[in-house]
């Protein structure tokens, strides 16, 4: 999409944030769009000479695979302010400065939600430059009640189709793949329901345990941190309805549609949730401790570091198929990945020897991947029946997911930020298991850093 010019002001600028994911994404999309004319502040609480943030941001859009003399030019353009966000004339000072007529700016929040929220109180509150878009990075409150209450917030500050949720998944080249696969073909939309698949998980598991960042997890844990936004995404725009066109209004529609169908699976056979937390292990051979040992966990608080939902999407499309949703840290593959299981053929026609095992497809989520597994005549016995994967790597994008998700805000398209709606929406498919979860009802189990969860799971 052509973008005119644009002032990107990065709230947070000192920030771990900025450093590993803005920047370098920033500068994968400068390498692909060397016409974006694009102008970047940074701002902060901290004081940093301007000589320093330069270094960085040109270290970082390089890291990106920026073009040197690009994220030089930029390096060198850029400026630094230091800035309470939460003072209301600060603020306002600074964004008189930058104002420039024609050029709309961006207030990207990469700051913790109670600060961005106190920022946007002050927004609230002052005169606003035109067409000032803010983008907000997750989690988007904290509960359905505190996202409700700061939509209305922002709301009232820019017109939502200027505001910008941040969700770094829906930037995967996965959210383009499971659009392609699907409408793409014409062999899988028409087996894309409840007659046909059986059962359907997401997974997100990673390797990493918790790498110093207790004072943001440790409040959060898996379920907010991952299922909450990263996971319920993928799942509405793997089992949405058809779209005519992929555009904001259209995809976010048909998303809000199977997000408001989903509900916690409350039939046989599926426990609706599940929670647990790493106990010491090892992980490639490096010494993981106990999460309680974790340099700012506060062990009474029970923060779960694996999560695992069960839902059902109560619609003709899908009645009765469980959803499984399920994300930790520090677990022994990794996986990542949408695993759709078919049910099995209506009919086997007599004479083999076995069963048809039944096709399971498996979408990779980073690395993009998909693999299809198919019934075939075993090579000794023809009569035998076997499974044959085939496989294939799809391609990377060029562009990290945060570099798209700021393609989509430098643009002013947003197709792929989460609207105001539908983060609601998940908060509220969740409200039930945070009730299940504070009243006990659900054990917070244990496994160990480096396995597959724990045993009594599987
Ligand atoms: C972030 C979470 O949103 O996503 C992290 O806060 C998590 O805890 C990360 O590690 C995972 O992202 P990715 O892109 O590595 O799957």
């Amino acid at each position: 999409m052509p973008n005119g010019p644009v002032t990107l002001v990065i709230l947070g600028a000192s920030g771990d944030l900025t450093r590993r994911l803005l920047l370098p994404g920033l500068g994968t999309l400068l390498r692909t769009r060397p016409d974006l004319d694009v102008k970047l502040v940074g701002a902060a609480f901290e004081a940093l000479d301007e000589a320093e943030w330069r270094k960085r941001v040109s270290e970082a859009l390089a890291d990106g695979g920026c073009r040197v003399e690009r994220a030089e030019r930029m390096a060198s353009e850029t400026r630094y302010a230091q800035l309470d966000v939460t003072d209301g004339a600060a603020m306002k000072a600074f964004l008189a400065d930058i104002d420039e007529a024609g050029r709309p700016i961006v207030l990207y929040f990469a700051l913790p939600p109670a600060i961005s929220q106190k920022a946007c109180e002050v927004l609230s509150t002052l005169e606003l430059p035109v067409g000032l878009r803010v983008a907000i990075e997750k989690p988007f409150g904290s509960s359905l009640e505190s996202a409700r209450a700061f939509n209305q917030l922002l709301t009232s500050v820019v017109p939502e189709e200027r505001i910008f949720r941040v969700d770094h998944y829906l930037g995967k080249a996965t959210v383009v793949n499971l659009l392609g696969i699907r409408f793409g073909n014409r062999i899988f939309e028409p087996v894309w329901n409840a007659n046909n698949i059986e059962r359907v998980e997401i997974i997100a598991d990673e390797g990493l345990a918790l790498e110093g960042r207790a004072g943001y997890y440790d409040k959060a844990g898996a379920l907010k941190d991952m299922i909450q936004s990263h996971l319920l995404l993928v799942m509405a725009i793997f089992a949405m309805e058809e779209p005519a066109n992929i555009d904001a209004v259209e995809l976010r529609d048909l998303m809000m549609h199977t997000l408001r169908a989903t509900k916690l699976w409350s039939g046989e056979g599926e426990v609706p949730s599940r929670r647990a937390r790493y106990a010491a292990g090892t992980i490639d051979g490096r010494e993981v401790p106990d999460y309680t040992a974790e340099p700012g966990v506060d062990p009474a608080r029970q923060t779960e570091t694996l999560a695992q939902l069960t839902v059902e999407i109560c619609n003709a499309r899908w009645a009765g198929v469980p959803f499984r949703l399920r994300s930790g840290k520090a677990l022994g593959d990794g996986f990542r990945g949408i695993v759709v299981k078919f049910k099995p053929v209506a009919h086997l026609p007599g004479g083999f020897h076995n069963e048809a095992p039944p096709n399971v497809m498996v979408i990779g989520i980073s690395p993009e991947s998909i693999a299809l597994s198919i019934t075939t005549n075993a090579e000794g016995d023809r009569w035998d029946l076997e499974q044959t994967t085939l496989s294939t790597e799809l391609s990377e994008s060029p562009i990290r997911p945060y570099g798209e998700i700021l393609d989509g805000i430098l643009s002013g398209d947003p197709l792929l930020s989460v609207r105001g709606d539908v983060a609601e929406e998940c908060w509220r498919i969740l409200t039930p298991v945070f009730e299940a979860w504070s009243s006990g009802e659900v054990p917070l189990d244990e496994y160990t850093a480096g396995s597959y969860g724990p045993t009594s799971w599987n």
